[in-house]
């Protein structure tokens, strides 16, 4: 059968408040549209067409040349919308799936199962519809006393005993698309909104003696995004199937409400991600992690059996069996190799970090080359800009031990097996073996405090804290 679809999306989404198209706002590191066009792949229906309005550059960047585009220049309703994609569908014979652009709920279990409820009865139509709590706003599906479908009569347009009817049109469905093509033709816009009503074409299907099947799914499933509220419930909703299908796969999730990760993200089992994560781009995270809490992972691989607590990860790599954190800030294009450490407040910028090297605290690596086993002393900086256009890093080769808070300027290169006396400003080579020792040598003064007479002692703990207190 040769299924084609019609998805509309040229409204101006005005309940959201936005500069761009609401249906390009994002769900779960994905624009809606895309979440249809892509349940619509998943459900084989690769020929697509969208219907789309002045914001059409942002729908066409999402989506690309691979599936067509009509501009509808006036929008006078979703009849009318789908009627601007009739030289799409002439000449067409199988059926139709019509979808609207702003439901990124829409599954392709759902549009699979409407169509096989296509294929099974003798339907010119079907409708995907649900059940709502509040069907406020939503057109009502009518049925007779056998309970057939008769007609979808909008909200503004419904009578008292109509508006009780609490299940609704999803704006989604399945037509013969010769059927479809015949009905648009006969739409009339007599109505609340003055509109091209898509809804009439059933009750002109159903006028022409045809049936018209309804494919009742879950509320969830049909959800369309109109403001910035139902955006949140969307992403909500979205969150927890991936969050569902993870923990399906063997990863542990502490808390489905705090944690965030993007379709596309992949995690291996037995790994643990604790509350207040955010996981997005195209992440890779091997088994046995531990991630979290608070953590934010964006377009990173993360290797078996690495600890991330309370840290930033950004377009970077991670080895095996890693101790990141807490608050650690790891800047794009980062390689950090296996057994690696890099404790409290350290940061690191588009460097490579290999095997076992250490720096637990308090420092920061740039631009720079670093070997295996090297001990990075609390407080030691990299420095790698000039204050000008220039960042360069440091090479630290394998084995060398740097003392607290050291500084390495740019360019320079510590050679194997050498070390840094603590509290240096390297500017120039070390050669391997060697020991680098760059600051003012001490001095001390004999009975300096007692000549000066200048013992501080127990009173000054006193005359400190009246200090603070004013
Ligand atoms: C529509 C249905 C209603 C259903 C509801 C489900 C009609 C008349 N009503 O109402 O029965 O319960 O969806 O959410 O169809 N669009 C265009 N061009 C237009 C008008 C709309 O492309 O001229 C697009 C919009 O961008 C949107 C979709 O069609 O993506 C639906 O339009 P919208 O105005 O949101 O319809 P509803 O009032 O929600
Ligand atoms: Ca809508």
């Amino acid at each position: 059968m040769e299924i084609c679809a019609v998805v509309m999306a040229a409204g101006e989404g005005t309940r959201m408040k936005s500069k761009h198209s609401k249906v390009v706002q994002m769900v779960a590191g994905k624009p809606i549209v895309k979440w249809v066009a892509d349940a619509l792949a998943d459900a084989n229906c690769e020929e697509q067409v969208y219907i789309v309005g002045d914001k059409q550059d942002e729908i066409r960047k999402i989506l690309g040349e691979e599936v067509a585009y009509v501009f509808q220049e006036q929008r006078l309703g979703t009849g009318h919308a789908v009627m601007q994609a009739a030289p799409f569908l002439e000449g067409r014979n199988g059926y139709t799936v019509v979808l609207p652009g702003d439901s990124p709920m829409i599954t392709a279990d759902t549009i699979n199962s409407s169509v096989k409820m296509m294929e099974e009865g003798d339907y010119a139509a079907v409708v995907i519809t649900s059940i709502a709590e509040d069907a406020t706003g939503y057109g009502r599906i009518v049925r007779d006393s056998e309970g057939n479908v008769v007609k979808i009569v909008e909200h503004r347009d419904a009578n008292e005993e109509e508006l009780k009817i609490k299940e609704v049109n999803s704006s989604m469905y399945v037509f013969k698309t010769a059927l479809l093509l015949s009905a648009l033709g006969r739409l009339g816009s007599q109505n609340a909104q003055k509109e091209y009503y898509l809804t009439d074409t059933i009750g002109i299907l159903i006028g022409d003696g045809l049936n018209v099947g309804a494919n009742i799914v879950s509320f969830d499933d049909t959800r369309g995004v109109n403001d910035r509220y139902q955006l949140m419930q969307a992403a909500r909703i979205i969150n927890k199937r991936i969050l569902h299908k993870h923990m399906a796969n063997g990863v542990q999730i502490m808390d489905e409400d705090t944690i965030w990760i993007n379709e596309g993200v992949k995690i291996g089992r037995d790994t643990l991600i604790l509350p207040g994560c955010t996981i997005t781009g195209e992440s890779q995270i091997g088994e046995d992690c531990i991630i979290g809490e608070n953590t934010r992972i964006d377009n990173s691989f993360i290797g078996n059996s690495t600890e991330i607590d309370n840290s930033i990860v950004t377009d970077s790599s991670i080895g095996e069996e890693c101790r990141i954190g807490p608050f650690t800030h790891i800047r794009p294009l980062s390689i950090i190799r296996d057994h690696v450490t890099l404790g409290a407040y350290v940061e690191v910028k588009s460097s490579t970090i290999d095997e076992y090297t250490r720096a637990r605290h308090l420092t920061y690596i740039g631009d720079s080359t670093i070997g295996k086993n090297v001990n990075f002393g609390c407080g030691t900086v990299t420095c790698n800009y000039d204050g000008q256009e220039e960042k360069i890093g440091c090479v630290i080769e394998d084995n060398v031990f740097i003392g607290g808070n050291s500084n390495i300027l740019s360019s320079v290169v510590l050679g194997k097996d050498s070390y840094i006396a603590a509290g240096s400003t390297i500017t120039s080579d070390v050669p391997p073996l060697g020991l680098g020792i760059g600051r003012a040598r001490q001095t001390n003064k004999e009975d300096w405090v007692s000549t000066r007479n200048r013992i501080r002692g127990a009173k000054y703990i006193e005359l400190d804290r009246m200090r603070y207190e004013v």
